[in-house]
Formats: C-alpha cells, sequence, structure tokens
C-alpha cells in the first residue's frame, strides 16, 4: 500500500496539446504545496499520441499512472475507474485542458483532509466564480441542468462541475452507473456522504484541442437525473431521500400549524369574544410560533444552539412565512380576479407557490449552513 496522500484523476480523450503541460503543473503544485501526490491519466485509446506522450513522462516520474481504457468509451465511466484504482483515500478529479485551475488543487484538498468535508465542489455558480468564452447556448443549457439539479441537492450550486475532490469512501461501496458527462452528480447522487463544501473557480474555455460534448448529453443528463430520484426511493441512506423528508416534514408542520391557527381564531372569536380579523392575526402568529419550534427541533436538525442563534432563526422564519402569506394571497387574488380561476382553485396554487418559497428560503436561510 503506497501513501499517497492525494490521488488526481485527469480523463482525456485526445489531449496531445495539453496532457504534458497539464503534468507538470500539477507536479509543480504537489511540490510548492508538499503534496505526496499521484496523477492517475485515464484515457479513453486516444489517437493523437496522448498516450505515448504520458507513457514518455513515466519513464522519469514514478508518481504518474495511467489507464488506457479499450471498453465502454467515456468520461464518466473513465473517471469511475479511476476511483477504483486510486491509491490514496483523497481524490481529486480535474480535466486535462486548462479549464479548471489546478493551482486550486490545495484548497480542495485542505478542505477534506483538514476541514473534513466529504465532498468538495469546484464552483463556476457562487460568488467568486465565473465561466470565460462559453457561447449563450452552453451558458444557458449548463443553466438548466443545474437548476434541475437543485431539486435533488438544492444546497449545492454547481451539481455538474467537473472540478470535484472527495474522500474515496464516498464513492467505495457505491455502485455507480456513470453515463454521460456529468459524473459528479451520480456521486452525489449515489455516494456515502454528508458535508459538502464549495469552492469557486472561473471556468476557463480550452485554448487548444476540441469539446467532445454534444447534444445527446441533455437527454442523457435528464434520464440520470431521473435515476438519481429513483435510486433514492429504493436508498434511503441517500441525502436526496434526506431532502424529501425534510421537505414531507415541513409539509406536515405546515399542516399542524393550519390547525393551530384554526384553534385559536375560534378559541379568541368564540370563547373571548374578539373580532374574528383581531383573532386572525393572533392565530397566523401563533402558527408562525408553533412551526417554528416544530420545523427548529424536527424538520432540521442544527448544530449551533445559542439563544442567539435561535432567535437570527426564529425572525428568518418569521420574516419568511409573512412573505409566504403575502405570496399566497397575492396569488389568490391575481387568479381569481384577473385570470377568472374558482377561488378554491387559485388559493390551492397560491399555497402551493408559497410553501415552494417557504420551505426554499427556509431550507437555504434560516436553516441553511452558516460559514
Ligand atoms: N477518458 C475520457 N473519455 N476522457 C474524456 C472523454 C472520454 O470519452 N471525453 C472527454 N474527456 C476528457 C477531456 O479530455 C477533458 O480532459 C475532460 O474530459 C473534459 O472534456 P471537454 O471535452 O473539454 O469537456 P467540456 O469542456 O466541454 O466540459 C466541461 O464542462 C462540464 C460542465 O459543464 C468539463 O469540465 C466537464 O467535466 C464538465 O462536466
Ligand atoms: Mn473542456
Amino acid at each position: 500500500m503506497s501513501s499517497y496522500a492525494l490521488t488526481v484523476i485527469i480523463p482525456t480523450y485526445n489531449e496531445m496539446e495539453n496532457i504534458e503541460n497539464m503534468i507538470w503543473t500539477i507536479i509543480d503544485v504537489f511540490q510548492q504545496n508538499s503534496i505526496y501526490g499521484e496523477i492517475l491519466v485515464v484515457d479513453d485509446m486516444s489517437t493523437d499520441g496522448s498516450i505515448q506522450i504520458v507513457q514518455e513522462l513515466q519513464k522519469h516520474q514514478s508518481d504518474i499512472h495511467l489507464i488506457v481504457r479499450e471498453h465502454d468509451h467515456g468520461l464518466s465511466q473513465s473517471v469511475v475507474e479511476g476511483f477504483e484504482r486510486a491509491q490514496s483515500d483523497i481524490i481529486q478529479v480535474v480535466d486535462a485542458d486548462f479549464s479548471h485551475p489546478v493551482e486550486l488543487i490545495p484548497a480542495f484538498y485542505h478542505a477534506i483532509h483538514d476541514e473534513g468535508y466529504d465532498v468538495c465542489i469546484g464552483s463556476r455558480y457562487i460568488k467568486g466564480g465565473n465561466i470565460l468564452d462559453w457561447p449563450l447556448k452552453r451558458k444557458l443549457i449548463s443553466r438548466g441542468a443545474t437548476i434541475i439539479g437543485k431539486f435533488l441537492f438544492p444546497e449545492i450550486t454547481d451539481p455538474v462541475s467537473g472540478f470535484f475532490a472527495i474522500k474515496k469512501e464516498v464513492v467505495q461501496n457505491s455502485i455507480l452507473k456513470p453515463r454521460g458527462y456529468k459524473i459528479l452528480m451520480e456521486v452525489l447522487g449515489k455516494g456515502q456522504w454528508e458535508s459538502v463544501t464549495e469552492i469557486p473557480f472561473t471556468f476557463k474555455d480550452r485554448e487548444l484541442g476540441k469539446s467532445k460534448l454534444d447534444t445527446s448529453t441533455i437527454t442523457d443528463y435528464l434520464r440520470q437525473c431521473l435515476d438519481i430520484a429513483v435510486y433514492a426511493l429504493k436508498n434511503h441512506n441517500t441525502v436526496v431521500w434526506n431532502e424529501w423528508m425534510k421537505i414531507l416534514k415541513f409539509g406536515l408542520v405546515g399542516l399542524s400549524g393550519i390547525g393551530v391557527n384554526t384553534g385559536i381564531l375560534y378559541l379568541l372569536t368564540e370563547c373571548a369574544g374578539w373580532y374574528y380579523l383581531a383573532s386572525s392575526i393572533f392565530a397566523i402568529e401563533g402558527s408562525i410560533i408553533t412551526n417554528f419550534i416544530l420545523n427548529d427541533a424536527w424538520t432540521f436538525t442544527q448544530g449551533k444552539n445559542r439563544l442567539s442563534e435561535k432567535w437570527r432563526r426564529f425572525i428568518s422564519f418569521q420574516i419568511v412565512s409573512l412573505v409566504g402569506v403575502a405570496i399566497n394571497m397575492s396569488i389568490l387574488f391575481l387568479l381569481t380576479e384577473v385570470g377568472n380561476l374558482w377561488y378554491i382553485v387559485s388559493n390551492f396554487i397560491g399555497i402551493f407557490v408559497a410553501f415552494l418559497w417557504n420551505y426554499w428560503i427556509n431550507r437555504t436561510v434560516t436553516w441553511g449552513k452558516q460559514r
């Protein structure tokens, strides 16, 4: 057993113009940062001499390893084969064409090795991240893909990034069905992980060689999302299933809130003799408070329980809820008055949209990660 601290997987297909420079750049990063790293090139039978270039480098450098794959070609399959052959416990994946800034590799390594995250993702879509030189069409496709990905992984801003690092144990016992380009989605959907962090980076389109992406990758991607969803239904130890449980709990708490609301409304109006609209204000506030208590204790398990933190969450929940009520009522009004829908139907749509709003903002802001 070798004691590499890090394995950098580089999938390649016809990267003659880039691969040598890429390998030297990574070795340089290893040396600058005192990382004992292994480079694992996973090649799908390149026809342009990439393989020979790597083999030549191997003569001078023992930390470069090469897999030449003869069957089942594909980027995802190659990366998965890299996972299986990696000699260290931390694995980084990086494109060969300098689209990913390899000088960030130590930051990924640090996030996993020192901060203990299971997964670290290079994101183009958080503050500090960017994409250079992509045509509008590709930008739109990528954006669309991340929005669909949000339904599976709401916390992750760039689930289709090709630049990421993981602990090997995340994928060690998972059966991945790699397909298309989006290996990270597969890892997130089927791997064993809990914690994730993202590092912003600027994606630069390749200067040399050409991209291998075509339109079938879009349908591949949709099928993969569906496959991950079905997998989560059957495997409850996944992050996706946990997310769905949170949505379910949040919904149940919301239903309980309707009970609390009605109860207070009835008691104040019937027993205390209040005007019903005045009772309603207290009924709404009462249900917001019980909803908060239940969500805080049951739906979202929270690390920090200092009192000030609880207050912050409560105030956030309060504001989100009131905006939710406003959304519900606006939709009720507009669809009924302008859209000529039956007000009961308008109200259902209003409740649905308000629910999405409430869940989403509370999930990401009220009970979101504090960094
Ligand atoms: N082994 C192998 N087999 N490698 C491949 C294959 C393949 O069939 N196809 C592409 N690669 C390698 C390329 O040599 C390159 O190192 C890397 O995978 C990315 O391929 P590109 O063709 O440069 O992809 P891109 O720039 O269009 O796509 C990028 O964006 C996606 C996110 O939108 C990549 O970063 C993807 O990894 C990323 O998912
Ligand atoms: Mn590329």
